[in-house]
């Protein structure tokens, strides 16, 4: 695996390489849109309809073929082995069920597939921060906030199946001077494992 301590610069470079069907999950306003290859068939699954619309707009502009549909991570209508790449940016801290959409972004993902990802997560356990986070969590999930702050999302990549190849983990800034940090990177659906074969 490599790693490194680099900011989330070469998520464009990322995807930038992926090539093929693209399903990318929760695309929000579609920001990444403008760093994919034009010749990739793009699917975005997108619960918000204004976000999708938002998308959809990016899309036209940018002149990329994207098939913009409404659904959730959770459940998707799309058959086993179907996607050459899967992208998810600042997602698994939304979802509802978190090892419910990796299993079935590992599903979809062909075998030797790339998944990359973007994340904020939880700050290390037993520190003021990650006990901040837990208690932010709570009380802002009570109001209906859907990011958790909290969330461990490396460790349910790997819980998925998915092998992490690259690792890029560094801190931003958050509420009252806090570094939260952030993982970037790509994990692979390995080749010959779990069920269908190449
Ligand atoms: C913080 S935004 C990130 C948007 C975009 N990926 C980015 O990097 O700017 C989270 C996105 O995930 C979407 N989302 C929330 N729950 C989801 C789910 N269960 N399945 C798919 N997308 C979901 C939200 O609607 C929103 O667009």
């Amino acid at each position: 695996m490599t790693t490194s301590t680099l900011a989330a610069g070469p998520t464009s470079a990322r995807l930038g390489s992926l090539h093929g069907t693209v399903l990318e999950l929760g695309p929000g306003a579609g920001g990444n849109l403008r760093w994919y290859p034009p010749d990739v068939r793009w699917i975005g699954i997108e619960p918000d309809a204004h976000r999708r619309s938002l998308t959809r707009r990016e899309a036209a502009r940018i002149g990329l073929s994207a098939h913009v549909l409404s659904g959730r991570a959770e459940r998707l209508e799309l058959a086993d082995g179907s996607v050459d790449a899967a992208v998810a940016t600042f997602v698994l801290c939304s979802v509802a069920d978190q090892a419910a959409a990796l299993a079935e972004l590992f599903r979809v993902l062909r075998p030797g597939g790339r998944y990359v990802f973007a994340e904020h997560v939880a700050a290390p356990a037993g520190t003021w921060l990650r006990r901040g986070q837990g208690a932010w969590a709570a009380v802002t999930g009570a109001f209906g906030a859907t990011c958790r702050p909290n969330r461990e999302s490396l460790r349910a990549i790997e819980d998925a199946g998915f092998d992490v190849v690259e690792l890029h983990r560094y801190d931003l800034p958050g509420p009252f001077g806090a570094g939260i940090t952030h993982i970037a990177g790509v994990a692979l659906r390995p080749a010959a494992t779990r069920g269908i074969s190449p």
